[in-house]
Parts: structure tokens; sequence; C-alpha cells
């Protein structure tokens, strides 16, 4: 019996790695990947070779991620709840993929995550690795091992020999936290009194708006089919894009979220978040469609993206519906090419302009206030609403 264990490195995982050979009996192969944390993966070999592991899956997986996830997510403006850009959502599947396909190469029958019963993110994991996988066998301890608390985690750690060490850079975090190219997330400890304020020193991504600086930053995005290929001319890769885009955000204040949102399982979590990239990409993307996309296609976007945003949410990216809402996304963004014009400043991302050679929609001979050439009638508006007025007259007329 062989098991394919997310790991990172941390405490968590390393616990678990013991515990799935002793409660198991089984052989570990760990699974760490790059996907823009902003910590060194490579440690968690060192760890896993200390362990005794023989199969240490390393991978950079950054590209792959924001070119087949989140720039697929941000070709829908997709949204959780008004708020949260799904920066934890849209990792979980490309894991769950790699899991099980590393599974496939080391003839292991099951996987494993450190995602506890609580949350959104076992879901995530296990929905997208059935779909894959139909016969894997998964294994989440925190729904089955006793070590509910940290002091149990720790004294186990300590039996077992795991080193329990500080991180790198010499500061311990309180919170339980997720990041990737996208975002980082907070969740737990002052966070759970959704009254209370964080701690400034909690943030790590963006400087507090008003600390930052006093002249704006603009820049220009330059699309294509919907997606953001360039940066001040210059051509990027999709994480190369979200990279810089995080740098110059997170410099200038943006993208700090703190809600409360409804996970999956029921319960209402409160989180804090910085996606300055994210934020970033979202108001040029929709400036973009705003000039590019029809009124009737853009409106129909709109109704579906909550719904696409909640598949998102609730670990269904590898669904029926969400593939077939793609499909018609995807189909949508053709004729999203051009340049968005934007600035930064403490906190904000204010558009400032807009054009596209090939796709734009916007007329200025029809749009201008000064006397048009013809291609408008004023008189035509006359019958436009007269016969839009008509139910209403009838209703009226009863009232
Ligand atoms: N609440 C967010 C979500 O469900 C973030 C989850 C963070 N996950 C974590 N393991 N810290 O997407
Ligand atoms: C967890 O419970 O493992 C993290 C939070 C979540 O998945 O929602």
């Amino acid at each position: 019996k062989k098991v394919v264990l997310a790991y990172s490195g941390g405490l968590d995982t390393s616990v678990i790695l013991k515990w799935l050979e002793q409660e198991y009996g089984c052989e570990v192969v760990t699974f760490t990947a790059d996907i823009g944390q902003g910590e060194e993966v490579e440690p968690a070999r060192e760890k896993a070779q200390a362990a005794g592991i023989k199969e240490i899956y390393i991978e950079d997986l950054r590209e792959e991620f924001v070119r087949d996830f989140v720039y697929p997510m941000f070709r829908a403006n997709a949204i959780y709840e008004g708020e949260y850009l799904l920066g934890t959502s849209i990792a979980r599947p490309l894991i769950a993929k790699r899991l099980v396909e590393i599974a496939a190469e080391t003839g292991a029958d099951a996987i494993s995550h450190g995602a506890t019963g609580k949350g959104n993110d076992q879901v995530r994991f296990e929905l997208t690795a059935y779909a894959l996988n139909p016969d894997i066998k998964i294994i989440a301890p925190w729904r089955e091992w006793d070590l509910l608390s940290r002091e149990k985690l720790m004294s186990y750690a300590a039996e077992h020999g795991i080193a329990i060490e500080q991180k790198r850079d010499g500061t311990k975090s309180p919170y339980s936290m997720d990041a990737n190219l996208l975002h980082i997330s907070y969740e737990g400890y002052d966070l759970e009194d959704p009254w209370v304020e964080p701690g400034g020193d909690m943030w790590r991504w963006t400087n507090d708006p008003q600390d930052a600086p006093d002249t704006p930053l603009e820049i220009t995005l330059t699309f294509t089919r919907g997606d953001v290929t360039a940066i001040d001319g210059k051509a990027m890769t999709p994480a190369e894009v979200l990279a810089e885009l995080n740098r110059i955000g997170g410099e200038h204040g943006i993208g700090r979220a703190d809600i409360v949102e409804n996970r999956y399982v029921g319960m209402k979590s409160r989180g804090c978040y910085e996606t300055p990239g994210g934020s970033i990409l979202l108001k040029a993307h929709r400036a973009m469609e705003s000039l590019t996309l029809d009124r009737e296609a853009a409106h129909l976007k709109d109704e579906l993206m909550p719904r696409y945003a909640e598949l998102i949410y609730n670990g269904y990216w590898l669904s029926p519906e969400r593939e077939m809402l793609q499909a018609a996304i995807d189909q949508t963004q053709a004729v999203v090419n051009g340049d968005v014009r934007l600035k930064l400043y403490k906190g904000n991302v204010l558009v400032v302009g807009r054009r596209s050679e090939t796709n734009s929609l916007f007329d200025e001979s029809i749009a201008t206030f000064e006397e048009d050439a013809g291609a408008y009638d004023q008189g035509d508006a006359t019958g436009f609403i007269r016969l839009n007025a008509l139910r209403l007259r009838v209703q009226g007329r009863q009232r």
C-alpha cells in the first residue's frame, strides 16, 4: 500500500507523514508544489529525506497554475459573495490533479491531504480527485485522528522526533495562512471575533493604503483574447504578469479584503485576504470588456458569474456544469483585445483609459453629443419608448 501526500514540509503535514506510516503501515510519497506561495520548496526535500521518504516530488507549477486556472477564472470576472477572489479555491484542483497523476506514476492507491474536516479545502481536493480517478482512496487525517489541538500535535511531533522549527524569516504567524501567486489568506486567531480588526502586522503582501506612495503609478495592460499578455508593452508569461502586478499592487496597498464568508460545509467563517494582482486584473478586464463585448453577451456573463464563482468555491472545477460555463465564457473572449490604462493609488485601481484597434464597439459618431452624421435618428426613440411603454400604460390605466 502506498499513499501520495500533499506535503508542505511544515509541522502539520510532517505529523501526517509519520501518522500515515504508523496508522496505515503504508509507504508515503511526498508531493510539494511551488505555486507562488513565496516560500522555498527545496527544504521540503531535505525534510522528506530525513523522514526516510524514497519518492519525493517537487514541482514548479506556477505557469500552469496561472495559465490554466487563474486566467480562465478571470475571464469570467469571478467573485464569490461579492468580495472573495477565490485565491485558495482555484489552487486546490491543480494540487489534487497532480496528486492523482503521481499516484498513477508511482503505483499508489491512495492520496492524502492536510485539510481539516471543517473547511472547504477537503471538498475541493476530493471532488477533483474523484473526478479524475473514481477509485482513488483518500485519507484525510484531520477527520480521523484525535490530534485536534495544537498541544497534541506538538507532543506527537516531539514523541516522533519531528522538528518543530520556526519560519525561515524568524517570524511566526499565529494565523492559519494559505498563499499562492493569486493571494495570501489569513484565518483563525483574533479573526475569530468578526468585530476585531486584525493587527497591522498580519498583512504581509500589501502596504497599508495610508502608507502607500503619494504619487500614483500609471500602467498599461495589454489584453489578448481576455488574458493580460503584456505590461507597459513588455510581453510576459501569465505567471510573470501576476507576480509583477502583485509587486506593484502590494506597494500601492491594493487588494485587501476582510470578510465573513459562507463555507460550503455550512458555517460562516471570517477571513482576510490580500489579492493585489488579482484586484488589478479584475478591474482592468472589466474595462476591456466594456469596450469590446456586446451588451447582451456581457450582461448574460454577469448573470452566470455568481454561479460560476460558487462552483469554484465549492470545489466543482471538474464538473460538467463548470466546463459548460467555461466554454461559453471563453467563446466571448475572442474579441477582448486591446489596452487598458490604469492608475494605482493608495489602495485604489483607477481606470483612466481603454482602447482596442481591432474590436472596439464604441462608435464616437453614434455616441457623440455633437450633431451626428445620421447613424442615429433621435426621432426613432419616440416609437421605441411608446412601444416599450404600452404594457405599462395598460397597467397604469388599471391602477
Ligand atoms: N476561506 C478561504 C477559502 O475557502 C481560504 C481557505 C484557506 N485555506 C487554508 N488551508 N488556510 O477558499
Ligand atoms: C481547512 O479547514 O483545512 C482550511 C479552511 C478551509 O478549508 O475552508
